[in-house]
């Protein structure tokens, strides 16, 4: 079972670099925000290479690592390209999703139970390096199984179907979404994984999973970028540190 600690929070940096591509320039840069975000809390910077580089680019990356006082948590597709990225910068941590050209976002867990040995080959030199392994997963028992087999040691729960629900005002399905991630997550840690959890999360989505005991990290990114364009990114931050802290503190009294 994970050692409980501070709930840690992960800021996702991707739609800082969206902008700045809209323009094909270098503004705004990923990394000044990345910085500022250590300042308002931030336990650690994500940041997903996209095989088309939709968003975040090579040299981010390089800037990140060098920049950075936080860990670095690597977003990628598990192919051969990304592999040799990981392996030459070293990151923290390297979660592993899936990719498809078509998707606006990353729709859904891996499929891991199907992939199991190539993944486990995949993996091994990037734990050998001493990155941290993380795959990002649904809340499904057999691919929590599968990710623990291949010698992950992280798994990032999905939280977007939960999201989506309480979105689109489902709620009993999103109280149904919930109860999958509470019991995923239980799961999870019994084997000795340790989880996180991330995507889609807001100000009125964060506290029940931030509530959940055995959730070491959240990574959020999306909504706090647009956030920013409303209330500034440190305020933004600091306002969803304050709401994962209230929450767990509300679940250890
Ligand atoms: N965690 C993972 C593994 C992700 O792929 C993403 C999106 O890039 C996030 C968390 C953050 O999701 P959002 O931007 O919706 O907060």
């Amino acid at each position: 079972m994970a050692e409980r600690g501070k709930l840690r929070l992960g800021v996702n940096i991707d739609h800082v670099a969206t902008v700045r591509n809209a323009r094909g320039g270098d503004y705004p840069d990923p990394l000044r925000a990345a910085k500022l975000a250590e300042q308002a809390g931030a336990d650690g910077i994500t940041a997903h290479l996209r095989e088309d580089r939709r968003h975040i680019s090579d040299a981010d990356i390089e800037g990140l690592m060098d920049v950075l006082s936080v860990p670095l948590n690597f977003e990628m597709a598990a192919t051969d390209e990304m592999q040799q990225i990981a392996l030459r910068h070293k990151p923290h941590a390297v979660c592993i999703v899936p990719e498809r050209r078509e998707e606006r976002t990353t729709e859904g867990g891996l499929e891991v139970a199907r992939e199991e040995n190539k993944l486990a080959h995949f993996i091994a030199p990037l734990r050998d390096a001493g990155c941290r392994v993380s795959i990002f997963i649904a809340a499904d028992r057999r691919q929590i199984e599968a990710a623990h087999r291949i010698g992950a040691q992280v798994i990032e729960l999905h939280t977007g179907s939960y999201c989506d629900a309480h979105a689109e005002g489902r709620f009993d399905d999103r109280d149904r979404e919930l109860a999958a991630l509470v019991d995923m997550a239980g799961f999870a840690d019994d084997l000795g994984l340790e989880v996180h959890a991330g995507h889609g999360l807001n100000y009125e989505t964060v506290k029940p999973v931030a509530a959940i005991p055995q959730v070491m990290e959240l990574n959020i990114g999306h909504f706090l970028i647009g956030e920013a364009i409303f209330l500034g990114l440190d305020p933004a931050i600091r306002k969803m540190r304050a709401l994962v802290d209230d929450a767990r503190a509300d679940q250890v009294a």
